[in-house]
This record gives structure tokens, sequence and C-alpha cells, in this order.
């Protein structure tokens, strides 16, 4: 069984790419299930309901997301329904949405959770005490589990991984849009990668223009709307392989593809 993920899909330069690549993607990897960030799909800043569509009929399975979940309000309109959208599990119950889904691949059960970090970012609940709680609550209904860990500090990311290692079988980290080199299998049999990078603009910073943001660090105040990068462009995800009998994570592989 081989699942691959991918880093945040960035606007509509990233979902293009998406689009065009991944069933040459999903053939080369010879994969079973795709999983994608979609935090950032619409214009850089949360997801609509046509963008979820698109994203899902070119073949991604389920969509995960983070912090910019509810930028663009459309999110109310379908999150609900869809349990291929998945958002961090932590936020406040008042929030709509669910934050793990179970799903079949052929007979494998897979399970996939979303976190957010909360180093750096929003105050929600404690991620680590929520990933111990959905793992009691799912353990017994999934042979797989993956975990899309969406955190700003390496620290927490690889803190996470040790602290499930030998219960979810797949944790990778996104948010950060660049993606780490230390792809491993933990000692219990964990696959892990602290960040698998993002899909759309190599040539920005993090998918928004080089000049916008550069006068932004500059100025330290608000300097207008964004424009979003172009040029160059990648895609970054990571390829999971599990034994097909005990599901363990047997080998965790890096995509860091640049197309010009
Ligand atoms: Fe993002
Ligand atoms: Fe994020």
């Amino acid at each position: 069984m081989k699942i691959l993920v991918f880093g945040d899909i960035f606007a509509k330069y990233g979902r293009k790419l998406i689009v065009d690549e991944l069933s040459d993607i999903k053939a080369e990897y010879k994969a079973d299930f795709v999983i994608a960030n979609g935090e950032n799909s619409a214009n850089g800043k949360g997801i609509t309901r046509k963008v979820y569509n698109e994203l899902r009929s070119c073949g991604i399975d389920v969509i995960t997301s983070g912090n910019h979940i509810w930028d663009n309000k459309d999110v109310y309109n379908f999150i609900q329904e869809e349990d291929r959208m998945i958002r961090p599990a932590n936020y406040p119950s008042p929030c709509p949405g669910r934050g793990y889904e179970v799903y079949r691949v052929g007979k494998v059960r897979v399970g996939v959770v979303n976190l957010s970090g909360t180093t750096y970012l929003n105050p929600l609940d404690n991620p680590f005490d929520v990933a111990d709680k959905i793992y009691e609550e799912i353990k017994n209904i999934c042979d797989i589990i993956m975990l899309d860990f969406h955190a700003e500090a390496t620290s927490e990311k690889i803190a996470m991984g040790y602290f499930v290692d030998g219960r979810f079988s797949g944790v990778y980290g996104t948010h950060t849009h660049v993606q780490t080199a230390d792809n491993m299998v933990l000692e219990n049999g964990t696959g892990y990668i602290t960040d698998v990078g993002m899909c759309g603009s190599v040539d920005g910073v993090i998918g928004v223009d080089r000049e916008f943001i550069v006068k932004k660090f500059r100025a330290q105040r608000p300097t207008g709307k964004y424009a979003l990068a172009m040029g160059k462009r990648q895609i970054n995800g990571a390829v999971f392989t599990f034994d097909d009998t005990t599901f363990k994570c047997t080998n965790v592989e890096r995509i860091y593809k640049i197309y010009d």
C-alpha cells in the first residue's frame, strides 16, 4: 500500500500544476491513495467549494487543511457535508467540519487525522492530547492512520512524531511550505517527515511575490494587497509505503519536483 501526500497547494498556480501532473505522479509511485493540504488552494487563502471539487476530481482522495481553513467564507457552505474535507481536529467544538475520518481503500481502512500545532500558531486544544484521544477512538477501526500535523515549529513536529511512534502509521508536517530532508521510519514503525513542503511557485516567498514580502519585512507594517508569485513551479510531497500484512511503514520517500 502506497499513500501519496502533498504539501500546501498554493492558489491557482499550484492547483493547475497538481491537476496537470497528478495522474503521472500517481502512476510513477503506484499510489493507492492521495492526501493533499488545501488550506491555501483558493487564491492563497482558504478553500472554496469549486476549488475543493476541482482538487477532488483530479485524483486527490482527501484534502486536509490548517490555520487558513476559515479564510474564505465559502468553506462554511460545504465543510460539514463533505467527508473528504478535513480541518485540524483541535479547533474548539463550535467549529464546523471534522478533524479526522476513516476511509476504505479496497479492503484497507485508512484513517486520516489533521492537527494544528500551537507553537507560534493559534492557541487551540493541545494537539498531543487530541492525538491521544483520536487514536483511542479509531485504533480498532483502522489498518493505517495518517496524520497531517500542520505546525510551525520543527521541534513540535518532531516531538509529535516520537509521541505517536508505533501508534500512528505515518506522520508528516505541513504549513511551513518548505520541505525538510529528514524522511525516515521511526524506531517503532511510524513513517515520518517534518515538513513535506508546498505545491506552487518556487520563485516567490512560500507562494507570494518576493518583492511584496521583502517590502513587508522591511516596513514592519501592512503594505497592501499581496501578489501571487509566478515563475518556476514545484510539487512537494512524500510517498509512504506500508507492508500489506502488518501495515507498518517500510519507507518514506520525498517528492521534490521542479517544473519550468
Ligand atoms: Fe499553508
Ligand atoms: Fe498554515
